[in-house]
This record gives C-alpha cells, structure tokens and sequence, in this order.
C-alpha cells in the first residue's frame, strides 16, 4: 500500500508550488521595516507595543501588515503610512533624526508619511 505516501508527496508538491507562485513581500523588504520598527522604537519611547502586526516570523506577509501597502503584482512596498506613531508616549523626544539608509531598500516606494512624530529631520546622507 504505497498510495498515503504518494499522496502525501503529491500534497507537499502542490503545497510548494502554491508557495512559489504568490506574490509575497520581498525578504529584503521586510528585513528592512523590522529594522526600522526597531528604531522607531528605540528613538520615540513608546509605550504601548508599537507596530504589533511587525513580526520577524518567516511565514509572516509583511505585506498584510499594518501601515504598508504593497503594489500586488510586484510584492513590493509602494506606501506606508507611520504619522502620529508617537501619539500614546508620554515622554516625546524634542527631535529625532530618521536614519535615512533605513529606507534606501525600498525601490518602489512612493509615499512615505512620518508626520506628527517629532522627526528633526535626516541622519546621513541630506537631500531627501
Ligand atoms: C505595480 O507594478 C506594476 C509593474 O511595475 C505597475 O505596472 C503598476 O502600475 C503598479 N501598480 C501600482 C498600484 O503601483
Ligand atoms: C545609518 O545606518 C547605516 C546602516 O545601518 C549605518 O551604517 C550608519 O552608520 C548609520 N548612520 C548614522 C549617521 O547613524
């Protein structure tokens, strides 16, 4: 009786090749935005848990999270949307400056919107 395990490896093929084909977000991408979760929240203090759909799990579509919008053909982050991601702190830095390689993975960004979070403006390299 050999037809389970056939099956089995029939499921796992078709389960793979699901896999392949949707267009998720681009690993580099979503490497990127958790680096940049961790400094927002290393620069703003923020109480609450910030970003919580920003997890560092594999299987995790960081385009289904919070704030981003991904273009849907490509996979890639086209816009997100940080305004105001200070708003329940209690202390508020008077300036922070954004690191702006942090955002230099994004080739296809579009609309990047930081406002009502204190920024002072760019780390690096000017001309933003
Ligand atoms: C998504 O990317 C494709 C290919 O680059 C482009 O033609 C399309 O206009 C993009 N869509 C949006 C909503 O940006
Ligand atoms: C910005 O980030 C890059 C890459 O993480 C790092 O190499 C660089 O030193 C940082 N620049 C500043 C001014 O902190």
């Amino acid at each position: 009786m050999e037809w389970p395990l056939v099956r089995s490896l029939l499921w796992v093929l078709v389960l793979v090749a699901h896999i392949h084909e949707s267009k998720g977000c681009i690993e580099e991408e979503r490497m990127s935005l958790l680096e940049l979760k961790a400094f927002l929240k290393f620069s703003t203090n923020y109480i609450k848990p910030l970003l919580p759909s920003w997890v560092n799990e594999v299987k995790s579509e960081c385009c289904g999270w919070e704030r981003v919008i991904c273009n849907a053909t490509t996979g890639h982050v086209i816009e997100f949307y940080l305004s105001n991601i200070n708003q329940e702190s209690n202390y508020y830095p008077e300036n922070w400056f954004l690191n702006r390689s942090l955002l230099l993975t994004f080739k296809e960004l579009r609309i990047l919107d930081l406002s009502h979070n204190g920024i002072g403006g760019w780390l690096g390299n000017e001309g933003m």
